[in-house]
């Protein structure tokens, strides 16, 4: 069979990203233009600002994948995009531009939904990987545990009703001033940190429930850190930086195993932004040993926001004649 090459293009939030695929799960370029640094200086991403370096940006970083990829246009079998959920400005632009490639390359057009990218990209990592298990995906915009039953197919067993993992631990790190995003600065704080030294609360909903909640923790952090100002103490960031972390990893844990063995999976596997974790990775590596759960998470550089993984799902969609057309517009809140 003729290999399938995939373009994909991914700009739902500050990164600005173009990737080739060989079949799916096989990447030929993988490019990342961040914008962190522009954004640092507001303390979290500003969207018109996101939109304005998209524009910028998506030309050349679609010239360096295929450059990369010794490939040029012609190559390009299916155009993999993200279209939703983030913010509209900056994904109408990644979608633009894969609509004008799809129309003047005569190629179909997939529209993604990113947080299918963020579980695919773990077909990409893990070659053997295939479904059905359940999926903790955990990043800046959403936490959802979700039974993957096919390529292509979820059930969402729960999600947060607040605010998402990755969300929590940015607001407890701009409240601490280690600057954006704040997940690896907590990350690497915290191992030098004392996560038994502040007893924050662990939010389980209810014992049925695998819905999420974090904007309880992350009063109760925020107000620990102003009584401290207040009664001018001395704050030890690593120590609240680590007990806040353990509270935030220790519910994600505990709900994905009992989804697993709740619905009789032997497989969990990790997703998103938060999935870098160290601590998370660690957690989930020592309750999968204790319940003969097998762990998988992607690579580091999988993690975060990345355009293979859109083309691995565009890919899988393909395959299954899941095609778009050329009217899909961006859907800033689209569900799973
Ligand atoms: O998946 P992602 O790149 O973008 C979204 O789709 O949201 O995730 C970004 C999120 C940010 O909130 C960032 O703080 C968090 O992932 N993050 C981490 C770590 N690395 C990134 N959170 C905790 N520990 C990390 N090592
Ligand atoms: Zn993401």
């Amino acid at each position: 069979m003729k290999d399938i090459i995939t373009l994909a293009i991914e700009s739902s939030c500050d990164e600005t990203c173009a990737a080739v695929l060989k079949n799916g799960r096989y990447i030929l370029s993988n490019v990342v233009s961040t914008q962190i640094d522009l954004h640092k200086k507001f303390g979290g991403v500003v969207p018109e600002v996101a939109s304005r370096k998209h524009i910028e940006n998506i030309q050349p970083v679609i010239q360096k994948a295929l450059d990369d990829a010794n490939l040029t246009f012609n190559d390009i079998d299916i155009i993999g995009v993200t279209y939703g959920p983030g913010l509209v400005g900056a994904l109408l632009v990644g979608l633009s531009s894969a609509k004008a490639l799809a129309f003047s390359l005569s190629v179909p057009l997939i529209g993604v939904n990113h947080v299918e990218g963020h579980i695919a990209a773990n077909f990409i990592d893990h070659k053997d990987l295939n479904p059905p298990f359940i999926c903790l995906i955990v990043s800046g915009g959403h936490t959802h545990l979700v039974e993957v039953k096919d390529y292509g197919e979820y059930e969402v067993l729960g999600k947060t009703r607040d605010d998402a993992a990755g969300e929590a631990f940015d607001k407890i790190a701009r409240a601490l001033d280690l600057g954006y995003p704040g997940g690896p600065k907590i990350d690497k704080l915290s191992k030098i940190g004392n996560k038994n030294a502040i007893e924050f609360p662990r939010v389980y909903i209810d014992d049925e429930s695998f819905d999420f909640s974090f904007s309880g923790l992350k009063s109760a952090a925020l107000n620990y850190l102003n009584s401290k100002k207040m009664k001018n103490e001395d704050i030890v960031v690593e120590d609240i930086a680590a007990s806040f972390q353990e509270a935030v990893l220790e519910v994600l844990v505990n709900k994905s195993i009992k989804a697993a063995i709740t619905k009789g999976y032997d497989k969990i596997v990790l997703a998103g932004g938060v999935a870098a974790n160290s601590r998370l990775r660690e957690m989930f590596d020592e309750k999968g040993k204790e319940h003969k759960i097998d762990i998988k998470y992607p690579s580091l550089a999988l993690c975060t926001d990345n355009a293979a993984m859109i083309g691995c799902a565009a890919y899988y969609d393909y395959l299954k004649g899941k095609v778009s057309d050329l009217n899909l517009n961006a859907v800033p809140n689209l569900k799973l």
